[in-house]
């Protein structure tokens, strides 16, 4: 079901205006019309877009299966936790945002939200908030319609303009995804915040080490605040590290979730794993951080 409070947050991606639902669409003002898929999520990318970095759906499945084995909740506990307390200083989620929100608890956005892991965890944290859970894979939009009855689910494009409307947003919530400052600054209430989930060098260190993967950079913090600091200004930071005991076919789907998937073969990967036998241990390591959106 697309939840009916996440509608008035929502704008036509071709001319802006709102949506009404009428037979299983979402309709604009003007007529363009957008169909409910029967799993549940709402296709806004125009006709025309090439959806190239969109996870397939097999890396949707196998990020799937890994979150449910439970290694990443105290990180879905910890940002659950972090972005209620980003909330309550946002002013509570009032709902009183431009965009003319009737959402009680207010409306927080997930960009790039795979499954809606974490923005389930969220909303649990949250009663009252609903979530949009923005991506550009539709694999990964069936799972986020399905992962919380208060998250609605919509595929768009993060690089382009997002079919949000301004100020709609409590909080904007992005976990191991694509960034795009100035759209996350407009869909925000002035008095919202940005929270924003990053490995650091240090991430799955042993894997990366004993399997020859590619490290993250190691100035990647630095290139973070230059690339948003135009837009938002830094509130809060914090690391998390966590030891994780992993079977090789574990290890496998947390690496294959990384960017060093992209560099290495499945069977390579496996081959290599088989190779180093035994559970595995991998450090989870990641900067939680906050911003406030900068005022114009
Ligand atoms: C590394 S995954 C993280 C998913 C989720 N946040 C999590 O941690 O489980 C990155 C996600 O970004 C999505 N993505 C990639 N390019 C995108 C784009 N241009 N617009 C929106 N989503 C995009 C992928 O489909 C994928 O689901
Ligand atoms: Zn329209």
């Amino acid at each position: 079901m697309f939840p009916a409070a996440a509608l008035s947050f929502l704008r036509c991606p071709v001319c802006g205006t709102g949506f009404s639902v009428a037979d299983h669409s979402l309709r604009c003002e003007t007529g363009h019309s957008y169909d409910i898929a029967r799993q549940g999520y709402v296709n806004l990318l125009p006709g025309d877009a090439r959806p190239g970095t969109a996870d397939t759906a097999d890396m949707v499945a196998a990020r799937e299966g890994f979150l449910e084995s439970g290694h990443f909740a105290g990180l879905r506990r910890l940002i659950a936790e972090a972005a209620g307390r980003a909330v309550a200083e946002a002013g509570g989620g009032s709902g009183a945002g431009a965009g003319g929100s009737d959402a009680a608890g207010g409306c927080i956005v997930e960009v790039g939200a795979g499954t809606g892991y974490y923005l389930a965890g969220v909303l649990d944290h949250l009663p009252g908030a609903v979530g949009l859970a923005l991506d550009i894979s539709k694999f990964a939009a069936r799972r986020a319609a399905r992962a919380h009855e208060r998250m609605a689910a919509v595929v768009c494009d993060a690089w382009k303009a997002l079919p949000i409307t301004d100020g709609a947003a409590d909080l904007v919530l992005d976990v191991f995804a694509p960034r795009n400052p100035a759209e996350f600054r407009r869909i925000l209430r002035p008095d919202g915040r940005l929270l924003v989930v990053t490995p650091t060098a240090g991430h799955l260190r042993e894997l990366v080490a004993a399997l020859g993967l590619v490290t993250v950079d190691e100035r990647k913090a630095e290139r973070l605040e230059q690339a948003l600091g135009a837009d938002f200004a830094p509130v809060s930071s914090e690391g998390y590290e966590e030891l994780l005991l992993l079977g090789a076919a574990e290890a496998a789907a947390v690496v294959e979730m990384g960017p060093s998937a992209r560099h290495l073969s499945a069977d390579e990967l496996r081959t290599r794993l088989a190779a180093l036998g035994g559970p595995l241990t991998a450090t989870l390591s990641v900067t939680v951080a906050t911003y406030s959106p900068r005022t114009p």
